[in-house]
Order: structure tokens, then C-alpha cells, then sequence
């Protein structure tokens, strides 16, 4: 049995308003009141974790020993079987380029086509969410989507990767659906919907 989560204050542990605010909304319907890293000030802390649960464990353990709160971390990427799991937990930093010295998808998909060439090219994106209590108590969880990598990109929607992947049963892009589409499938989602049924009650 997991454990309930019923205190009313909750940390998000991202630095990212995007994702803090997505959190939030999908949390709302609990009455919790959430706190970003950034609004508390904490730290970031070195995600030196061999996969993405590990990943995530560090950070919601970090936002929970400096905060005292509970708090919530997700970790997430893109897997490519065929090429030994790359980019995996490393999609963010996968799409550095040198050249511009910024993040660029553009760049990260087509370095990953031409990697790819003729290669299997099924993937899969993957998030874990991490709930870590002040009493060392931790409770993950990780969702997934099988799909397919396709080339050129088509679609201006979502983030990342998404231009470049099939969900499987699926004719279009992450890149080119809506987001309620996407939503109701994604590796969040289920993530999301595992943390929920396990540890809230609304
Ligand atoms: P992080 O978990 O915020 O560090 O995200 C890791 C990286 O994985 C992101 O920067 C994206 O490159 C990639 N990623 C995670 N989820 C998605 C998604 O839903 N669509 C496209 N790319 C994603």
C-alpha cells in the first residue's frame, strides 16, 4: 500500500514554471497548496542518477530536507532502444549546441536522425514522478508511450521531441496533436495517474 499524502502544503520540485504550473492544475482538485523550488529558493541539486526515477528521487529529496515539506519531483526523456537508450537521461543536455550555445530541438532531432540512419526506429518516452515525505518515506512511480520516430518532423505543438515521435496506433506527431490529445496518453499522464490513484483522495 502507498502511502496517503494528506497534508495540505505540497513542494513541486522544478524550476520550471511550465512544469509547476501543469503540476498545480493537475493537483487542484486535492485543495493543495503548491510551492515551486524556485518560490522557496531551494537548490538545485547535481542529477546524477543512472535513470529517471533516480533521477527524480534526488530532486524530491533534496526540495524535502531543505524545505520540510513534502514534495513532488519528475524526471522524463526519450528512449531509443536502438541506440543503447540514448538520449534518455540525458535529453536536455542532448540538445546543447555548440554552435548557437543553446538548447535546440531542431538540432537535438536531426543529430538523432542521422544517428538513427537505418536503425529500428521505435522510442519511447518515459517519466517518473518522485513524492518524497520529511521522514524519508518516498513513493515513485514511472509511465510510459511506445511509438515510433519519424523523419523530416511535422507539427508545431508541444515541446522537445515531440515533432519526431508516433505514439503506436497513433497517425499523428506529439508535434502535430492537440494537447488534450497528447495529454490523455502521454508518459505524464499515466505517471500522473498512478501517483494519483495510489496516493491522493479526493
Ligand atoms: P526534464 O525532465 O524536464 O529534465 O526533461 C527532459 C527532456 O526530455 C526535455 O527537455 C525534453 O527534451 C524531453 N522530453 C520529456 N518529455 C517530453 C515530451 O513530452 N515531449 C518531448 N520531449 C520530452
Amino acid at each position: 500500500m502507498a502511502r496517503i499524502f494528506s497534508d495540505k502544503k505540497l513542494v513541486v520540485a522544478s524550476h520550471n514554471e511550465g512544469k509547476v504550473r501543469e503540476i498545480s492544475d493537475l493537483l487542484a482538485p486535492f485543495g493543495v497548496e503548491v510551492f515551486s523550488s524556485a518560490a522557496l529558493d531551494l537548490s538545485e541539486p547535481v542529477e546524477d542518477g543512472q535513470t529517471f526515477i533516480e533521477n527524480a528521487e534526488i530532486k524530491s529529496r533534496s526540495a524535502t530536507g531543505e524545505s520540510g515539506l513534502v514534495s513532488l519531483a519528475d524526471d522524463s526523456g526519450l528512449v531509443v532502444p536502438s541506440l543503447g537508450g540514448i538520449p534518455g537521461i540525458h535529453s536536455a543536455r542532448y540538445a546543447y549546441n555548440p554552435w548557437s550555445e543553446e538548447r535546440d530541438f531542431n538540432y537535438a532531432m536531426d543529430k538523432l536522425n542521422l544517428e538513427l540512419g537505418d536503425k529500428d526506429r521505435s522510442a519511447y518516452f518515459a517519466c517518473a514522478l518522485s513524492l518524497a515525505w520529511p521522514d524519508g518515506h518516498v513513493e515513485t512511480f514511472e509511465g510510459k508511450v511506445h511509438g515510433t520516430l519519424v523523419w523530416p518532423t511535422r507539427g508545431n505543438n508541444g515541446f522537445g521531441y515531440d515533432p519526431m515521435f508516433i505514439a503506436d496506433g497513433y497517425a499523428q506527431t506529439f508535434g502535430e496533436m492537440e494537447a488534450s490529445a497528447k495529454h490523455a496518453i502521454s508518459h505524464r499522464a499515466q505517471a500522473f495517474k498512478k501517483l494519483i490513484n495510489a496516493c491522493f483522495k479526493s
